[in-house]
């Protein structure tokens, strides 16, 4: 997919009036003209905590400016941010082309709705099939609503199978907070407290392709669906191993199930291929995409396989934002930076020297039993809870959090500076070092 045949005439000019009026601040002037009046830090947490619900545990601080990989509190304290807004912010912040797409585009229309055609919306969907396989794409709004969209996909080939109703999933899985994003989740945790929900799910052990082996023989006629993640983000970063990845897309195959990769926060380069899956050789039937699809602009997707994209047809799912003016130019530019920078060169050697440096103090350090992950999607795992080293680097001056308890977890953007990298992992050695 050529981007420049893609840019209209209209749009460069547009861009080229924008960098004309000063829109291309560089970062310090930005910063300057931004950096007006925040709230004190008091009364932010005052009024979130008298009228938000209590749906989380917030750390104390608010942040009100970014920078590339800087974020600056309402203080004016700088944080390097190794945590991207929990694998979104793929490009750091205030990237000039993204902002100016964004002003662009809202400049022009942001939301008319899926009952007309879309010039953004269309040029979108052909980006990412271009970039993935052969298929459609059904876009929505946030992660959960992109898997239970691939719900709606897996029933409707277990209908047509023959009342083959059940999802699999996997063991340490996250999926999502909605019914169907919960059901596919196998942490007892996320389900608790909601009384029934829904029948004909299935949990297994990852990497276990004789338990696999089992519940396709015993089941694979019941079986609409198998739903991985390739490396279990919430579950603690954990790569699925690549005969197992292999075993299940065979076994898949043969079972007529789909095999549904939930890409939600591997997808858009953060494993240092632009989807996880062409690290293992094999292409799903349905692959799910959020965080960084919208570089933190709130987008989901669906893309399905072409021989089986017909399961959807008007009438069995559909949105009111997804896919607007907006979102889908928002996430258009994020992927064609993601394609045309290489940025995936960036996110492989940064990988390289994140999990050296990190096994270097594995060798030193008690406190670290295993460093893990995939491109710039990494696990540092403790012999004990980590929310205390995410405090004490949150003092320092670095933003990491933590994951299944013990599980510290780094996802930077993907643009990230050496330099940065190694002022991160410094201060995180320091506070490794620290802990007795
Ligand atoms: C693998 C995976 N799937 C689904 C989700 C849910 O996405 P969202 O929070 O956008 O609904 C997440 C969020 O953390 C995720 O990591």
């Amino acid at each position: 997919m050529d981007w420049k045949v893609e840019e209209t005439e209209g749009q460069r000019t547009a861009r080229l009036s924008a960098a004309a009026e000063g829109r291309d601040l560089a970062p310090g002037e930005r910063m300057e003209r931004i950096f007006a009046q925040p709230m004190s830090f008091a009364d932010i947490k005052e009024k979130s905590d008298r009228y938000l619900v209590n749906n989380v545990k917030r750390a104390p601080v608010a942040f009100y400016f970014g920078q590339g990989e800087y974020l600056y509190d309402t203080e004016n304290k700088r944080y390097l941010d190794f945590l991207s807004g929990v694998a979104v912010t793929c490009l750091g912040h205030g990237d000039a082309d993204f902002i100016e797409a964004m002003r662009e585009q809202s400049d022009r229309v942001v939301h008319t709705s899926n009952l007309v055609y879309n010039q953004e919306l269309a040029l979108f969907a052909e980006a990412l099939v271009s970039y993935s396989f052969p298929g459609r794409v059904f876009v929505c709004n946030s992660g959960t609503e992109a898997n239970e969209a691939a719900f709606k996909v897996a029933r409707l080939h277990g209908q047509k199978k023959g009342n083959a109703n059940l999802i699999v999933t996997l063991e340490g899985s996250f999926h999502g907070r909605t019914v169907a994003g919960m059901c596919m989740t196998a942490q007892a945790k996320i389900h608790q407290g909601f009384g029934p929900l829904l029948d004909h799910f299935h949990y297994i052990r990852p990497n276990d392709i004789e338990m696999l082996e089992k519940e396709m023989d015993q089941h694979g006629s019941e079986m609409c669906a198998l739903v991985l993640e390739l490396v279990q983000g919430e579950g603690g970063v954990r790569p699925l191993d690549a005969e197992y990845v292999k075993a299940a897309r065979q076994l898949c195959d043969e079972n007529d199930v789909l095999l549904i990769l939930d890409e939600i926060q591997t997808g858009m380069g953060r494993t240092g291929k632009l989807f996880a899956y062409e690290h293992f050789d094999i292409v799903p039937d349905a692959m799910t995409l959020a965080k960084g699809l919208g570089n933190g602009f709130p987008i989901g997707a669906v893309v399905i396989r072409e021989d089986r994209a017909d399961l959807i047809h008007p009438g069995v799912h559909g949105t009111t934002f997804g896919g607007n003016h907006l979102g889908a130019r928002v996430a258009y530019e994020t992927l064609k930076i993601i394609v045309t920078r290489d940025i995936l060169d960036n996110v492989n050697a940064l990988s390289d020297y994140f999990l050296r440096r990190l096994k270097g103090m594995q060798l030193n350090l008690k406190c670290i039993t295993d460093v893990r992950g995939m491109g710039l999607h990494i696990g540092v795992e403790l012999d004990r809870p980590g929310a205390a080293v995410v405090d004490r680097c949150r003092e320092l001056g670095l933003l990491v959090n933590c994951t299944a308890e013990t599980t510290i977890r780094i996802v930077p953007p993907l643009n990230l500076p050496l330099e940065s990298a190694a002022e991160g992992l410094d201060i995180l050695e320091k506070v490794f070092q620290e802990l007795k």
